[in-house]
C-alpha cells in the first residue's frame, strides 16, 4: 500500500496544472496576453501571496510581481518576514494581463478562479496573503474594501488568511500604507510559525 499523503505528488500536479494553464481559453483575456501568468514560487510552500492581476512586465516575463509592485514585495518579504520569493508562492486573482492594466472584470475573475482554487489545493499553504482589494473580496466573499479588512487574519478554509494592502498602493500612498503593510506581514509570519 502506498504510504504518501494525497497531496505527495502536488510539485508535478501543479506543473501539469500550469501546462494546462498556459493554453487557457476560459475569458477574453486570453485575446490580448502575450502569456499566461500562472504563479511562481515552493510548490509546497507555508505562504502563498495572492494579487490582482499581472501587468506588462508579468506578462513578457511570464512571473507575476517582477515590476515595481515586485520589488518592494520582496523587501518587505526579506525585511519582515526573513523570505525570500522562493520560500513562498505567489500567484493572481487573474492569470492574464488585462489590458492597459485595467481592472478586472467579475466574468474575468469568475473564469479564472478554478485555477487559483486547484493551486490553493495543491500548494496548501498555511497562510494566505492577499495583496489589495480583488482577491481580499474574492476569497474571502465580501465586498468590503481592503482598508477595513485588513488589520486581522481570518479563518479560510482551514488556514489563516491575511489581507494586507497591494504594494502598488504602498507606491502611491507613502508611509502609512506601507507601515500596515509591515504590520500585516508580522501577522502572517506569527501564523506561518505558529
Ligand atoms: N500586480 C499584481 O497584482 N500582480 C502582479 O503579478 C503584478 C502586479
Amino acid at each position: 500500500m502506498p504510504t504518501s499523503s494525497p497531496t505527495a505528488d502536488a510539485p508535478a500536479r501543479l506543473a501539469l496544472l500550469a501546462d494546462e494553464a498556459a493554453g487557457c481559453t476560459r475569458c477574453g483575456l486570453a485575446e490580448g496576453r502575450t502569456q499566461v501568468v500562472f504563479g511562481t514560487g515552493a510548490p509546497d510552500a507555508d505562504l502563498m501571496f495572492v494579487g490582482e492581476g499581472p501587468g506588462a512586465r508579468e506578462d513578457e516575463q511570464g512571473l507575476p510581481f517582477v515590476g515595481r509592485s515586485g520589488q518592494l514585495l520582496d523587501q518587505l518579504l526579506r525585511e519582515e518576514v526573513g523570505l525570500d520569493r522562493s520560500d513562498c508562492y505567489i500567484a493572481n486573482v487573474v492569470k492574464c494581463r488585462p489590458p492597459g492594466n485595467r481592472d478586472p472584470k467579475p466574468d474575468e475573475i469568475a473564469a479564472c478562479r478554478p485555477w487559483l482554487e486547484e493551486q490553493l489545493e495543491l500548494i496548501d499553504p498555511t497562510v494566505v496573503v492577499t495583496l489589495g482589494n480583488f482577491a481580499a473580496r474574492l476569497l474571502l466573499d465580501t465586498d468590503t474594501g481592503i482598508t477595513k479588512l485588513r488589520g486581522q487574519a481570518y479563518h479560510f478554509g482551514g488556514r489563516h488568511l491575511v489581507p494586507t494592502f497591494h504594494p502598488a498602493a504602498a507606491l502611491r500612498g507613502g508611509a502609512d500604507v506601507l507601515a500596515k503593510m509591515r504590520a500585516d506581514l508580522v501577522r502572517a509570519k506569527k501564523l506561518v510559525a505558529a
